[in-house]
């Protein structure tokens, strides 16, 4: 690598660098009094209820594996005893699940909103496809 081309990358370094402070700026406003918790479902739902409270869920669908070596899967057992305990929640919630028999049962008597969705992860199999908008408002 020449002088030149050295002095050019250190150049556009620096421009990244810049970038990279603005969107460190941006991201810890939005995040301001923000809590990231990892924990299973079923504790912070229960931990957080409360009237004020608002639960978006955003679980692996069903019927699906997890990403590998990202997530895994839940089982149809654990996405009744979600549907079990989102029932009985105090506050408002809504989930997005993957369309199907098994959900539209689960989840009778809430809200249910049928959307499509475009896949924008290069991953993905299924580029459109069909979601519930599920919800109890
Ligand atoms: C479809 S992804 C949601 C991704 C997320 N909405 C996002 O935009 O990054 C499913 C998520 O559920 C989480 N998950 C899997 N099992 C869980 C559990 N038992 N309790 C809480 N979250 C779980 C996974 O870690 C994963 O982040």
């Amino acid at each position: 690598m020449g002088p030149a081309s050295a002095s050019s990358n250190s150049m556009a370094a620096c421009r990244d660098l810049g970038l990279l402070k603005d969107l460190f700026n941006l991201a810890s406003t939005r995040l301001h009094r923000v809590l990231i918790e990892q924990r299973d479902f079923a504790d912070c739902i229960r931990r957080w209820d409360s009237r004020g409270t608002f639960f978006y869920l955003d679980p692996p669908y069903v019927g699906v594996r997890g990403h590998k070596g990202v997530y895994e899967s839940l089982t149809q057992e654990r996405h009744i005893e979600l549907a079990g305990l989102l029932r009985r929640v105090r506050g408002k919630w809504l989930l997005t699940l993957n369309d199907c028999h098994f959900v539209r049962t689960l989840y009778r008597g809430c809200k249910q909103l049928p959307v499509f969705v475009t896949s924008t992860l290069p991953r993905c199999s299924i580029a459109r496809r069909r979601e519930l908008l599920i919800g109890d408002f």
